[in-house]
Order: structure tokens, then sequence, then C-alpha cells
């Protein structure tokens, strides 16, 4: 099996490397973002030959996962209304959606632990099987902006999504 993925939408066409896949009891339906207590087996598995690259990973407590949102199938918009919000419409770049130009997804998860080329995690919003682009610390004193708002979903009565 091929791990490369070629993107093709856009005037450019890019080539990635697929690091890993994800792990995950879903195949149908997620969360809508990452919950932290789910329970279940989740997990990235890296592809043996980049595991030395998760040495000193561990010494963080949350990491960022950014994946290819393989199996999206629905047209794509600039506009779009989250299935949560109540049939407000915003700009693609506005949400979260996973139909998007590029159908890039990114979760911040909790690492419970590494083992070999395996990184056990909290809970994830992604389909067992979603290929992984790359991973990244969650560094506090880069990532945590203390000013950070909810935008136009404070707008909405009741915050329930963003619990
Ligand atoms: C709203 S997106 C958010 C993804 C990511 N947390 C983000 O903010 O970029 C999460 C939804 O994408 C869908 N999804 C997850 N993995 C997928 C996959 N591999 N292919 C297609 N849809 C997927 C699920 O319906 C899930 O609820």
């Amino acid at each position: 099996m091929s791990n490369k993925i070629k993107l093709t939408e856009g005037f450019m066409c890019f080539e990635m490397n697929q690091i890993g896949v994800i792990r995950t009891p879903y195949t149908k339906n997620t969360p809508n973002q990452p919950v932290e207590e789910d329970e279940g087996d989740f997990r990235i598995v890296v592809e043996p030959q980049y595991t030395d690259g998760l040495y000193k990973l561990a010494s963080f407590r949350y990491m960022y996962v950014i994946y290819y949102i393989h199996q999206v199938k629905q047209e794509q918009s600039m506009i779009v209304s989250p299935p949560w919000a109540g049939g407000a419409k915003v700009g693609v770049f506005a949400s979260r959606s996973p139909v998007r130009p590029n159908h890039i997804g990114i979760s911040i998860v909790r690492i419970k632990s590494i083992i070999n080329n395996e990184i056990l995690t909290s809970g994830l919003d992604a389909f067992d099987g979603t290929p992984v682009l790359d991973i990244k610390p969650y560094i506090k004193d880069l990532d945590v902006k203390s000013d950070a708002n909810n935008g136009w979903i404070e707008e909405m009565d009741g915050h329930e999504h963003l619990s």
C-alpha cells in the first residue's frame, strides 16, 4: 500500500507522505471535536521509519494531530452550516468543517503514553483509518493565547458544543 497522498485541489499539487494512521472506535459518527474523556482505544500508529521522530514527544502533555480527512464525500462550498450551529451559515474558513478545499483536520489530544511507534491518546474526532500527515507538540508558552475568544459562536444560545 502506498503511503503517499496526492492533493490535487487548487492551482498547485502537493505530494505528502502519510506518516501514520489514526485508530479510533469510530467508523461513522464521531464527536464534532475531540472529547478528552472519551472512552475507548485511541491511538496514532506511526510508520516504523518515523519512530525516531517521536523522541522526546512524551515530555509534552498535549500534541496536535494533523490529518487528511479522507472520506469526505460532500460537495465543496465556501459557505457552511455546522451541524450543531442551528442553521447558522459561515465561511468555511471561519469553521472547523471537514468539507473544505483541502481536507485537512487538526485535533489537540492528550498524550497518554508512547510505546515504540504507537501513541496512546485521549479521544479523537476522526474515523478509524484516517491518514496522519503530521504531529506537533502543543507548547504551553507558544500556543496558549490568554485573550482567545469563540468568534461568531459567542452569538449563539448556549455553548454546549464547546464543552
Ligand atoms: C468537524 S470535523 C473537525 C476535525 C478537526 N478537529 C478540525 O477541527 O479540523 C470532525 C468531523 O469530521 C468527520 N470525519 C472525521 N474523520 C473523517 C474522515 N476520515 N473522513 C471523513 N469525515 C471524517 C466526522 O464527522 C467528525 O465529526
